[in-house]
């Protein structure tokens, strides 16, 4: 049915406004009591009070539902896809080693030998299990990376597979070349980084295999020279540029971020005051990954600081097999209320409109308003501050993709 209408006791989405949101605009969603979503060929016509909507949209095949109706989650990180899980290493982490201890026989050198063994039809099998999931649970558009690869061919295949796993499920996909994540066991620092320049990303762009270049930042990576050199050659390509920032430890990568310009910066852990002043007067948006803050059990980013102070914010699972083996947006949502004392208002708006913009979607995802895709979810309770009070509970109910129903 790619036109209907939808009636609910409350529609809550971002509306209007200045995209991304900053600050605690983020918040500032509308709550419509006894709602109505419309939509013709997929596209909202209308999302407002129900007593106020167009007489003609009324004649449109209806379904009334008890639950509360939110825009389609945007989970804007993800390590997808990859290939095999790491669940020896978190136990090992609870046992006292870190990830820093883990990173070169385990870590991302472990998916990368992994995601080499796998034919293409068992990594995208094992992918698609996985997005299929992730729709249960409401995400209706995702970011794909690489950062298995680990060479220009295996990073291309990558690409390949996710740009193939984006042709197969129903999910809005955009692909990131994570060009810099570690650094190959058979080349140093600054050749990886040479030839990620002078030949991945030119390839990537070639083929028209990336949306995004994404660099992780940190003593056990790389450094913020090497994302200003990544950035320049993916603004020359046409790439957004991100970057995996202060997780482990701060290295002003989310300064440098906001100075290239950077859709986002990532993670956030260790970020420095000058961090946060520089993404508060920046676009670049601030993903927070909470599942794997809390999977680190590392320390928490100045959340309140970030949002006070005028950053926009986002957030999103992170989903991989080391850090974040959480596809669930709701989870998401509840650890970052728990940990970060986020509002459900708050979370709900970095879950949807700031993360689409991080996509470079928010023209057509990310609100419920008219001109958008009816990309949407239907809850199991009226009552949006029930998606932080039940962690475990996935209080997705139907997931709605273009008018159409997806899960
Ligand atoms: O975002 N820290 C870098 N990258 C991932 C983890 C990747 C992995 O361990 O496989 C992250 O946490
Ligand atoms: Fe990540």
């Amino acid at each position: 049915m790619s036109e209907g209408l939808i009636l609910t006791p409350c529609l809550a989405t971002a509306h209007g406004g200045t995209i991304p949101r900053w600050g605690e605009e983020v918040g500032r969603l509308e709550v419509i009591r006894d709602g109505a979503l419309a939509w013709q060929e997929g596209v909202v016509a209308y999302g407002g009070r129900a007593a106020d909507c167009p007489k003609a949209l009324l004649e449109l095949p209806t379904v009334q539902t008890d639950g509360a109706v939110l825009p389609g989650f945007v989970d804007c990180h993800t390590h997808l896809p990859f290939y095999g899980w790491r669940a020896d290493e978190f136990e090992a982490r609870l046992a006292g080693k870190t990830y820093r201890d883990l990173h070169g026989g385990g870590g991302i050198y472990r998916s990368a030998r992994l995601l080499a063994e796998g034919t293409d039809d068992e990594v995208l099998g094992f992918s698609r299990t996985l997005t299929d999931e992730m729709l249960a649970h409401g995400t209706t558009a995702l970011e794909l990376k690489t950062g298995y690869g680990l060479s220009v061919e295996g990073e291309l295949r990558q690409a390949r597979l996710a740009r193939s796993l984006a042709k197969e499920i129903p999910q809005t996909v955009r692909v990131t070349l994570l060009c810099c994540h570690a650094i190959p066991s058979d080349r140093s620092r600054e050749d990886w980084v040479e030839e990620v320049c002078d030949e991945l990303i030119p390839a990537a762009a070639e083929e028209s295999l990336a949306d995004a270049v994404d660099v992780y930042v940190e003593d056990i990576a790389f450094s913020v020279e090497d994302l200003a050199k990544v950035a320049k050659v993916a603004r020359k390509h046409g790439l957004a540029v991100r970057c995996h920032a202060d997780q482990l430890g701060a290295s002003g990568a989310a300064e440098r971020a906001a100075a290239e310009g950077a859709r986002s910066a990532d993670h956030l852990n260790h970020i420095s005051d000058e961090g946060v002043r520089a993404l508060a007067g920046s676009a670049t948006v601030a993903v927070l990954l909470p599942v794997s803050t809390l999977f680190l059990r590392a320390e928490s980013p100045p959340v309140a600081d970030l949002v006070t102070s005028g950053a926009a914010m986002a957030l999103a699972t992170d989903f991989n097999p080391g850090t974040s083996p959480c596809l669930s947006m709701p989870e998401v949502i509840s650890v970052a209320a728990a940990l970060y004392r986020l509002p459900p208002l708050a979370a709900i708006g970095a879950a949807t409109l700031n993360p689409a913009w991080v996509l470079g979607l928010h023209e057509e995802l990310g609100s419920l308003e008219a001109g958008k895709r009816a990309d949407f979810v239907v809850l199991d309770s009226p009552d949006v501050s029930m998606i932080p009070y039940r962690p475990g509970h996935n209080p997705v109910v139907e997931t709605w993709i273009a008018g159409d129903r997806a899960s």
